[in-house]
């Protein structure tokens, strides 16, 4: 069971949750203003009336978690968890299943080429005030990478001109190796960009698939069957046949190119991005402009949590078999606090040196092609009496069971992911560790206050 990118729109409108926006809006800082503002009420929204554009915008469909349930509940319901998100991920990694390909569909009712081409006339925000310009940023990018297999993530696009768009490739996506790739073998990449794709292939898009794997397989995987695609015409590439537009495009990998947007961290991050021309727009004759909230926001914040689940889950489970002092872990990535992740570890403690080392042992976590302080932070060790899942409770642990300065460990050694915008030139930023566990000269002073048997307790049986 699951539903389309319209079935979606439609419930939320049955049940009152998507806004119609009449009044004209400028796409200019107004659109975005007006939607950071809708996300505090939840709402979905479709403005009908952007100003210099003959296309409706749509988006907010997913602000929070809970709305993943519209895709996958039988009865619509608005229930779902983190976790269940993320292992629905798994669930298609374990188990793909190929796209299939179709002759025709309805985003192949319109195609536009040369002089029909104009990006300028689509509904697209600038969001933030030091913002390079208009960016596109919920379209997923569909590409073939070095080994065949095809790619999709989300990558956020600035319009460049009415035919010209910059892809934007972090360090940590398989779009950045791809890039990097093509340019050193002098070979011709080709991106696809699409808007309003399958909900299923927007959370495989976001999340990250072991490379063998297709994000577009995995979104099969989830939804039960392959996803119905059609191949681009210019590109050869698989579109999903019932995704409002798409966006062929030519990657220019010499033209590197400067832009900046407010990020998911609430921060600037300038990056440089390869021109890539648009030669042919793909779209339904009623087709509509989806766009997501930039910086931090939460239906991009929802995605991004995808993006590290399957990361998060695996270190857990390397950090518990690596240390069998290890009770508990809670690796936190929570835009609240920054763009990158901080870890929590409980221990059974048995000598004071122990934290530092797990500290140090868990910054050089190998994780494939980095380490793991490249995107964690911070690590915190606590005693085991302490719940790692609660940040609350790790904060009393850090402010009452420190008492000597050789428990904060600093680390400005280790290279960081370009998203930690406070990095050095040299790349380098700093890392911390906490040592939040009792010395074992305390073991029997500090201990928490408990009342004994109050998990026991049921109000009910005290209350007429
Ligand atoms: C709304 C949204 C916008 C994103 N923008 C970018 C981006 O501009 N560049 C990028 O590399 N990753 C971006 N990401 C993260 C990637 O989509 C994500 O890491 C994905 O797993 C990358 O896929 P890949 O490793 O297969 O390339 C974004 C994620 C979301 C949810």
């Amino acid at each position: 069971m699951h539903r389309s990118f319209r079935e979606i729109l439609n419930i939320l409108d049955d049940k009152g949750s998507l806004v119609r926006i009449k009044k004209e809006v400028d796409p200019k800082y107004e659109m975005g203003a007006v939607m950071k503002q809708l996300e505090k009420e939840g709402k979905a929204f479709l403005f009908e009336n952007v100003k210099g554009s003959k296309y409706p915008a749509v988006g907010g469909l997913f602000t929070s978690m809970d709305r993943y349930g519209l895709i996958f509940n039988e009865d619509a319901s608005e229930e779902f968890t983190y976790d269940q998100a993320g292992q629905k991920v798994l669930e298609g990694v374990a188990d793909p299943i190929a796209s299939v390909v179709k002759d025709n569909g309805p985003v192949m009712e319109e195609i536009l080429r040369d002089d029909k081409i104009d990006l300028l006339s689509m509904p697209v925000p600038t969001f933030f005030e030091l913002d390079t310009g208009p960016f596109i940023t919920a379209a997923v990018g569909i590409f073939r990478k070095p080994d065949g297999n095809i790619n999709v993530g989300f990558y956020r696009c600035l319009i460049e001109n009415k035919n010209h768009i910059l892809i934007n490739a972090s360090g940590l996506s398989d779009l950045r190796k791809s890039y990097n790739w093509h340019r050193e073998e002098g070979k011709e990449m080709n991106v696809v960009m699409v808007l309003g794709a399958p909900p299923a292939l927007l959370m495989a898009a976001a999340s990250k698939s072991p490379d063998h794997v297709s994000e577009l397989d995995v979104a099969g995987g989830m939804i039960g069957k392959g996803v119905k695609v059609v191949l681009g015409p210019d590109s050869g590439l698989p579109i999903p046949i019932d995704a409002e537009m798409a966006f062929e495009t030519k990657v220019d990998l010499n033209n590197m190119v400067e832009n900046t947007l407010g990020e998911f961290g609430a921060q600037y991050g300038t990056e440089h991005a390869p021109m890539c021309e648009v030669t042919s727009i793909l779209k339904r004759k009623d087709s509509m402009f989806y766009t997501l909230m930039a910086g931090r926001a939460k239906e991009h914040n929802n995605l991004g949590y995808l993006t590290v689940y399957g990361m998060s889950t695996m270190l857990k489970n390397r950090i518990k078999d690596t240390f069998p002092c290890v009770s508990n872990v809670e690796i936190h990535f929570d835009t609240k606090i920054g763009p990158l992740m901080h870890v929590v570890i409980a221990i059974n403690k048995s000598s004071d040196s122990q934290p530092a080392d797990i500290i140090k042992e868990t910054f050089e976590i190998n994780m494939g092609s980095f380490n793991l302080a490249w995107m964690a932070k911070r690590v915190i060790v606590v005693d085991d009496d302490v719940d790692p899942s609660n940040m609350d409770d790790v904060e009393w642990a850090t402010w009452t069971r420190m008492g000597r300065a050789e428990k904060v460990h600093l680390f400005s050694n280790f290279v960081t992911w370009e998203i930690d915008r406070a990095a050095l030139p040299d790349k380098t930023s700093l890392r911390v560790g906490i040592d939040a566990t009792k010395d074992m000269d305390y073991v029997e002073d500090l201990i928490r206050p408990i009342v004994p048997g109050i998990d026991n307790i049921k109000l009910e049986d005290y209350l007429d």
